[in-house]
């Protein structure tokens, strides 16, 4: 028969020496397992005498539970070990803040569309907003461009796969919000619609694919292109000051009749000619002209009792030309050494 108490020693001795869970998984086959002394003796028991069987039987189980019980013990022991040492690696010492934490602030492009919306504000317009996913009818149709409408062109315009083929797209331009607007209320309007819009254009350091518009619209009673051209210059000034000059140069768009294309003297060479402004001088910030009667036909304003005028402007161009920043696309890329500077 076996010596229990010695068997009981060696296990002791084995479970206290575990300094792992591994260990003592290991500890608990040697004690245990198919190879140990107590399957040995297990296996022995047939080999005795018939009538000293339930004895022996009966210490071996007695020796087993107090084996197990020792390993118990242990492997809750060695589990608490563990977690408490996983919650010391976890913790996180909130008594020490970084003294110098650096704060963070807005976009450039989000300054100046603020900047611009208080100029505007200033200037009695109110501040209205559309949603940047469009139908062809706000972006094309209802500016006086139908289908198949050569001017479509003017507009590398990115489309979604959602409905019938090329009616759903990523807006162009804030033109559409013009329509909103009309549809939503009547004359007089005094609104500026700051946004962002989405374009096919190959960036390059004047454009970039993903940009921002601010359009204005004026709807009222004896509205002419003075007061478009009187608008503007006001609004020059304010935002870029005395020094810089505006001009207007007649262009084409659909939806305004006439059309004006607004200029500004380029801030980065002073109008001498440079890259930026591809050696002319002056920097596009927008195009302009009396709201085309075709736009109010198409939301029902009359066009016999109401006049107005529009403007869209590039938001980050007029960024640009006042941060005098030679390259547009720095605005996109996210270079905190950029980002620190403006
Ligand atoms: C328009 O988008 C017209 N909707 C503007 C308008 C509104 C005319 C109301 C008349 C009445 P245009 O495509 O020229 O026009 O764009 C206007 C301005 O948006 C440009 O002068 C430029 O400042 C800016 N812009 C256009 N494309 C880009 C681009 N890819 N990246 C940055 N700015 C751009």
């Amino acid at each position: 028969m076996i010596d229990s108490e010695a068997l009981i020693a060696r296990a002791e001795g084995l479970v206290r020496s575990a300094r792992s869970l591994d260990a003592l998984h290991e500890a608990q086959v040697e004690l245990l397992g198919k190879r140990s002394d107590l399957a040995a003796a297990r296996s022995a028991l047939g080999k005795l005498d018939p009538s000293e069987r339930p004895a022996a039987g009966q210490k071996l189980h007695e020796v087993r539970e107090q084996i197990e019980g020792l390993l118990a013990r242990r492997r809750s022991e060695l589990e608490e070990e563990l977690r408490a040492s996983r919650l010391q690696a976890d913790r996180l010492d909130l008594t020490e803040v970084p003294v110098k934490a650096s704060r963070g602030r807005l976009h450039l492009v989000q300054r100046t569309r603020d900047e611009l919306e208080d100029v505007f504000v200033g200037m009695g317009f109110v501040v209205a907003e559309g949603p940047e996913v469009e139908t062809d009818w706000y972006n094309f149709e209802a500016l006086n461009m139908p289908p198949a409408h050569p001017a479509r062109g003017m507009w590398d315009t990115l489309y979604l796969d959602i409905g019938d083929p090329e009616t759903v797209l990523l807006r162009t331009h804030t033109s559409p919000v013009q329509i909103r607007l009309m549809q939503g209320q009547g004359p007089p309007i005094y609104a500026v619609m700051p946004g962002r819009c989405y374009r096919r254009d190959t960036p390059d350091a004047r454009h970039i694919p993903i940009f921002h518009q601010i359009e204005g619209l004026v709807v009222d009673r004896g509205i002419s292109f003075a007061d478009l051209a009187g608008t503007i210059e006001t609004f020059t000034t304010a935002y870029f000051g005395p020094d810089i000059h505006s001009r207007l140069r007649p262009s084409y768009f659909p939806f305004t009749e006439p059309s004006a294309e607004f200029e500004a003297t380029c801030t980065i060479c002073k109008g001498k000619g440079c890259r930026t402004c591809s050696h002319t001088g002056w920097v596009e910030l927008g195009g302009c002209g009396m709201v085309d009667p075709e736009v109010f036909a198409a939301v029902g304003v009359d066009s016999e009792e109401w006049t107005g005028f529009a403007f869209g402007f590039g938001i980050d161009r007029l960024a640009q030309m006042r941060h005098v920043i030679p390259d547009m696309r720095i605005l996109l890329e996210n270079d905190v050494r950029f980002l620190r500077q403006i």
